[in-house]
């Protein structure tokens, strides 16, 4: 074993499951009061939070002085006794007996009431608040299981560019870098690469940044996002979705067990998110315009299905939705025709409960080289740019499919978010990329 700190203390959370005896702690404080006789500081480090109380008969005079001048934010060392005090915050209360201060914290910005866009502004302080610490805990836990399950399956995780002279999802939110006097753009999605890495390890996936240049100013959308996607070799569309709802399920029950805490401090309904288990509804885009019409909301079938059109979809549901066959025209150029229904493409979106908006999209890729070219024509794009992905299909070309996961978008669900923007440390979009 590697032990983690080299210095004789445990956390916070060691100290609360403990429970009793000697104990000392090393944190930052997150609240102080002070008065005459005991000044009572609660105490955070990343594993939770204790209340500690400094009695001024049982201390030192300098170490009463020291505790006079503690602020909030303030890091320190705490030494004392924890005993059970159904008082306390956490349910436990230190007694001081020593405490060395590290570094005495500046009166803190960040004070009661204060507005999202001055919280955004100091988001590298703001990040310590509970809240935020709970959300990164469970994107943490996203992440990993999304990975653990793939690797489950015997997949490969393969890295992507990030630089890349194409687009795979349409020019309209590409990001320009300079690059030697020349332009790249920065990657939309792993996709195009993973199409040609699956020839050789035939199952794969990665978790990535991605960018969007995204105009909307909506609570879904981010500039720089994390996708997590999979390739592989041999499937077709059925299999893909199965793996899709398998893989959602297990994330979630994944984050249902081992951050129970974090759900809980962020007021989320635990019990509603152990029922997300497959299998999940199913419908076409056909099937969900006729159901909104019903609902009284006329969408044309050849258009896309909007924002608010997916939340009112989502009033019939509480589990993910996969929506299928969207029509070809509307779709990314790599999308096959279904040749049951050639206006249809062979492709799916999952999803998410409660207005939480599109989790996955996924598809079949087209293997017909003339079809690929022909869309690509009609969606404005130089066919000569596409060489090499077009290279995949002249070299024992094989049916394959894969999808994307957004992880912002699977945290803000789980996490119970009012904005995309507090799913990822620090969020950039159109008006944010400050601190
Ligand atoms: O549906 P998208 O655009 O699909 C692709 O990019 C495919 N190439 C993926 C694949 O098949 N390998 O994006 C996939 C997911 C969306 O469902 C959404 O969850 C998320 O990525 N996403 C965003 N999340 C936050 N901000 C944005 N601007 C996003 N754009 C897409
Ligand atoms: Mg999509």
């Amino acid at each position: 074993m590697i032990k983690q700190n080299t210095m004789d203390f445990v956390s916070v959370q060691q100290a609360l499951d403990k429970g009793k005896g000697k104990t000392r702690i090393r944190g930052w404080v997150y609240r102080e009061r002070k008065s005459n006789q005991f000044i009572f500081l609660v105490i955070r480090d990343s594993s939770n939070i204790i209340q500690c109380v400094i009695n001024k008969d049982k201390i030192s005079e300098k170490i009463w002085n020291d505790a006079n001048k503690i602020l909030i934010e303030t890091s320190l060392e705490i030494e004392g006794e924890v005993k059970k005090d159904d008082r306390a915050i956490t349910g436990y209360e230190i007694q001081v007996s020593n405490l060395q201060v590290y570094h005495y914290a500046e009166p803190f910005p960040i004070t009661k009431d204060q507005s999202p866009e001055f919280l955004l502004d100091k988001r590298h302080l703001w990040i310590r608040s509970r809240n935020l610490t709970a959300v990164m805990k469970v994107r943490s836990t996203v992440m990993k299981a999304f990975r653990d399950f793939f690797y489950k399956l015997n997949y490969y995780e393969m890295a992507p560019p990030i630089f890349t002279p194409l687009a795979s999802e349409g020019g309209a939110t590409l990001f320009e870098v300079k690059y030697f006097g020349d332009k790249v753009y920065l990657t939309q999605s792993w996709q195009l690469y993973a199409e040609a890495a699956i020839f050789a390890l035939e199952r794969i996936f990665c978790i990535s940044p991605c960018f969007r240049a995204e105009k909307s100013k909506t609570s879904r959308h981010l500039a720089e996002f994390w996708m997590a996607e999979m390739e592989a070799a041999w499937i077709k569309l059925d299999d893909l979705i199965k793996i899709a709802e398998e893989c959602v399920s297990y994330v979630v029950q994944t984050v249902v067990k081992e951050n129970k805490k974090e759900l809980e401090l962020l007021g989320q309904d635990i019990e509603k998110l152990k029922k997300i288990k497959t299998p999940f509804p199913k419908l076409t885009y056909t099937e969900v315009i006729e159901m909104l019409a019903k609902d009284g909301i006329k969408i044309p079938w050849g258009k896309d299905i909007r924002t608010i059109e997916e939340d009112a979809i989502m009033k019939h549901f509480d589990k993910p939705l996969i929506v299928t066959h969207f029509p070809k025209e509307i779709m990314a150029f790599y999308k096959p025709r279904d040749p049951t229904n050639p206006k249809v493409a062979l492709c799916f979106d999952m999803l998410a409960p409660e207005g939480y908006g599109e989790i996955i999209g996924g598809s079949e890729r087209d293997i017909n080289i003339e079809e690929l070219k022909k869309s690509l024509k009609e969606q404005g794009e130089n066919i000569k740019n596409y060489e090499w992905y077009l290279d995949t299909r002249k070299y024992g070309s094989v049916p394959h499919s894969g999808f994307g996961l957004g992880i912002e978008r699977v945290v803000s669900w789980l996490c119970k978010l009012d904005n995309i923007k507090d799913a990822i440390p620090f969020p950039r979009t159109m008006l944010r990329k400050y601190p």
